[in-house]
């Protein structure tokens, strides 16, 4: 079966307008209510399939008209219901399938959930039995379904098997077994057709699995699959040719690319590439525009066999690519960690500042150039910035970005990167020993900078370099207009200055790799001099001093004492650095990376107010904690090609490929700067695309999420208004590194009448079941709760495999009472907002 639809990268993108008919919602609610006409009545009536841990129940409704529709009902077997309502799946069937024998179908129930497997009306004669009749005739059709009644949205086939696959979703949720709010709807093929439809149609889908979904972008569909179902509708209008339009027109009614805009469950799609039933096109378009979160899994070599090959079949019916499903109901035999969270609303750590969502882009391998800026690729804008690491930038909620490095700032010259871009000078790139053309300067960066949204933190090169070029750059940069600087600046197109409030004097500087290395003491004195000669052009402006380049760097804590001791007066931040990887295989230090990081800060922060005690100064020093992610730091080839006739452009540089056990630190590390918001009021993860970074962009290809970007796009998004203190009481472990700590880590916030509390579970073999006390916290709902996790740490997403990885929805999060109760599967990250 050869590959004959779009190559993928084109698939990623192709997302077609396919126009809304004017009145489909009118047409829809009006269907449904006419339905609601006839009862529900809805019997059930136990069948001896001869299985012993499921119980089976032949089913019959009333669907559309009142007409009789056919069903089983699976239930795990009695002894095993005893831990309270079953989550639910209700399943549709491909097309000419039926429900089946009474004995098939019982995997759902096996893994706990109760499963209603319905009939399609007039169908079950083809590969599956099915007992359900369409007493509903219709004008002369194909032979099949996909043509009956298509001359009008009210006559078609398709309007009487939705009403009745929405209605199904209704008798499972009346059956008291099960937990009415947690019902997934899935299917293949048609099935996956008709949940898409559902979830776009009913009330209260809590997710959706459309696997291989057919009955999705028909206006393509009909002209590329390459025999039937879709084959129908061309034979129907090879013979009625006039009335091609109207049969589109109906077909729009039922379109799971247009209805899919209209759904909000959680969603996992399936498509194969070589599928020539359901063209992969078809699938994506339905992808494209479903509304809610979505996943989808991308088989490359298969045809139309659907999940049902493959371990997908086993995942759960959460917005999942792994497994731990959402849904699945508490295992009685698994072992479980239990810690309780305390949270005192009265007691807040401080303000979080929005600064704390920043991220950090260094020239340095394909961060720029290949990176935020590709021209010639498809998704490049005007300035030649891909519009697709836009809208992931802005999604990820970075909201301040440090720039241009990094190492690169201390060789850096900024007047190259500024005026006529064909006389820029290209120059060498010591610190990543490349090329730089300065293609992408000052201007270039502010103005995609006004496009994501974020503000402009500048580093200065103090390494060598000096205040007098410090204050060319502020005086270019801030000053309006009158003087030589300000005025080339006007020249060069940029008639308001840029007005950049945050400044780091220099980076790195106790650094032996650093350009320009200074001792403490010199640093201490050139940071000093430096920010007095910039206060004279701008007393407001906000200066960071360069603190240790690791906590693990020999001068630790007295660089910070000597250098502060020195500029104190004349800055407002001291800058922190932290990377952090996994090591020879030692997960359980890793995933402790946060508590490293809670004393890196909180003994600088010591440091700080030893030194403002010794000065008797009434003036606080706050960190930047200006780099910080998880780096496989000690993976890099320290042998960067360094011939002296060898100086590539954007060579690829540190593009860490990132698992779910990184996400999961990536989130808990900035669970570490919202407990200490009161001090660190600025912080920057590094970097931001393809180099360390969260963002992937392929040269000429995709871009997409690796699994640390989770964690922060959702923290950013939450994390509001006041952190708390958390007091956490939990089991702990030992570490090679250090020593023993938690095995559930916690943090929150609160803002508005709304509470976000972050959760790690580091364990590696167990769930924790963390409690809080809501009483005093004034909410008293869960509004959303999502997971970063799988049963494999290491899982990652790839160009190929690009939602291998994503949050899942967490329905284990449940109140009862004042009590929050969240189950956090091992190696976890999750957020929880509540209201
Ligand atoms: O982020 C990569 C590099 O790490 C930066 O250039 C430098 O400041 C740090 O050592």
């Amino acid at each position: 079966m050869p590959q004959t639809d779009l190559p993928l990268e084109e698939l990623h993108r192709y997302a077609p307008d396919l126009p809304a008919p004017p009145d489909l919602d009118a047409f829809w609610a009006s269907t449904l209510q006419e339905a609601d006409r006839w009862p529900l009545a809805a019997a059930c009536t136990p069948v001896d399939s001869g299985l012993v841990t499921v119980e089976t129940f032949d089913v019959t409704f009333a669907g559309f008209g009142g007409s009789p529709v056919s069903a089983w009902l699976h239930l795990p077997a009695r002894a095993l219901r005893e831990r309270g309502p079953l989550p639910g799946v209700v399943q549709y069937q491909g097309y000419n399938g039926g429900r089946g024998l009474a004995h098939e179908h019982v995997f759902w129930a096996s893994a706990g959930f109760a499963h209603l497997v319905v009939d399609t009306r007039g169908q079950g004669s083809g590969w599956t039995v099915g007992d359900t009749g369409d007493p509903v005739g219709s004008a002369a059709a194909q032979p099949g379904f996909m043509t009956r009644g298509v001359l009008s949205p009210q006559d078609y086939y398709y309007r009487r098997v939705y009403t009745d696959a929405v209605r199904a979703l209704d008798v499972l949720r009346g059956r008291p077994e099960v937990d009415g709010e947690r019902i997934a709807v899935t299917g293949a093929s048609q099935g996956g057709g008709i949940s898409l439809a559902v979830a776009a149609l009913a009330d209260g889908v809590r997710a959706v699995l459309p696997d291989v979904p057919f009955l999705c972008d028909f206006p393509r569909a009909v002209r590329i699959a390459a025999g039937d179902p879709y084959g129908e509708i061309v034979r129907y209008l090879k013979a009625h040719r006039d009335h091609v339009d109207r049969v589109f027109e109906t077909l729009s009614h039922f379109d799971g690319a247009v209805l899919g805009r209209r759904a909000s469950a959680p969603a996992l799609f399936s498509v194969a590439l070589m599928d020539e039933i359901c063209p992969p096109s078809t699938v994506f378009a339905a992808y494209a525009a479903y509304g809610g979160p979505k996943e989808l899994s991308i088989y490359p070599f298969n045809d139309h066999e659907g999940e049902r090959r493959s371990t997908g079949a086993c995942r759960s019916p959460g917005c999942a690519a792994g497994s731990s499903p959402p849904l699945r109901p508490p295992d009685p035999g698994s072992p479980m960690l239990r810690a309780r969270l305390t949270i005192d609303p009265s007691r807040p750590v401080g303000p979080v500042s929005r600064r704390l969502f920043g991220a950090f882009v260094e020239h340095m391998g394909r961060g720029v150039y290949g990176g935020i800026y590709e021209p010639g690729h498809p998704e490049a804008d005007e300035d030649g910035f891909r519009r697709d690491v836009i809208d992931l930038v802005r999604e990820m909620g970075v909201t301040a970005v440090r720039y241009p490095g990094g190492n690169f700032v201390s060789g850096f010259r900024w007047e190259d990167s500024v005026g006529p871009r064909d006389q820029r000078p290209r120059r060498l790139n010591l610190a990543w020993h490349s090329s730089e053309t300065n293609e992408v300067g000052l201007h270039e960066f502010a103005t995609w900078l006004e496009k994501v949204d974020a503000e402009l933190v500048l580093a200065l090169n103090l390494g060598t370099r000096g205040v007098l070029e410090a204050l060319d750059l502020l005086e270019y940069a801030n000053v309006p207009s009158g003087t030589t600087l300000a005025d080339q600046r006007i020249r060069n197109g940029r008639q308001e200055p840029f007005d950049v409030r945050m400044w780091c004097l220099g980076n790195e500087m106790d650094g032996p790799w650093q350009l320009g290395q200074l001792s403490a003491e010199d640093y201490g004195k050139l940071a000093a001099r430096t920010a007095k000669a910039m206060r004279q052009v701008d007393p407001g402006l906000e200066l960071v001093a360069c603190g240790s380049s690791g906590a693990g760097m020999p001068t630790f804590g007295e660089w910070e004492r000597v250098v502060l001791t020195h500029a104190y007066d004349d800055v407002d931040f001291i800058s922190c650095h932290a990377y952090y990887e996994e090591q020879d295989g030692d997960l359980g230090s890793f995933l402790a990376s946060a508590t490293d990081m809670d004393h890196f800060i909180e003994t600088v922060v010591a440091t700080a107010d030893h030194v403002k005690s010794v000065r008797k100064s009434s003036k606080t020093i706050d960190i930047s904690f200006d780099e910080w992610n998880v780096w496989y730091l000690s993976q890099v080839p320290t042998g960067l090609a360094k011939r002296i006739d060898d100086w590539p452009l954007a060579p690829p540089i540190s593009e860490e490929p990132y698992t779910v056990a990184d996400g999961v630190v990536v989130g808990n590390l900035l669970m570490s700067l919202i407990r200490h918001a009161d001090r660190v009021t600025s912080a920057s993860i590094a970097q931001l695309v393809n180099v360390i970074a969260p963002i992937a962009a392929e040269p000429q290809g995709p871009a997409w999420r690796k699994p640390t970007f989770f964690p922060f796009a959702t923290t950013s998004r939450l994390a509001r208004g006041l952190a708390l203190h958390v007091g956490i009481d939990t089991p702990g472990y030992d570490t090679a590194r250090y020593g023993e700590v938690p095995l559930v880590d916690a943090a929150a916030t609160t803002d508005a009448g709304a509470v976000a509390l972050f959760l790690v579970n580091r364990s590696q073999t167990e769930e924790a079941e963390v409690s809080v006390d809501l009483a005093a916290l004034g909410v008293g709902s869960v509004e959303e709760a999502w997971t970063l996790a799988d049963p494999d740490p290491h899982a990652a997403n790839t160009g190929e495999r690009q939602d291998r990885v994503g949050l899942r929805a967490n329905d284990r999060a449940l109140i009862a009472g004042d009590t929050l109760r969240v189950t956090l599967p091992p190696v976890s990250w999750t957020a929880v907002g509540l209201r």
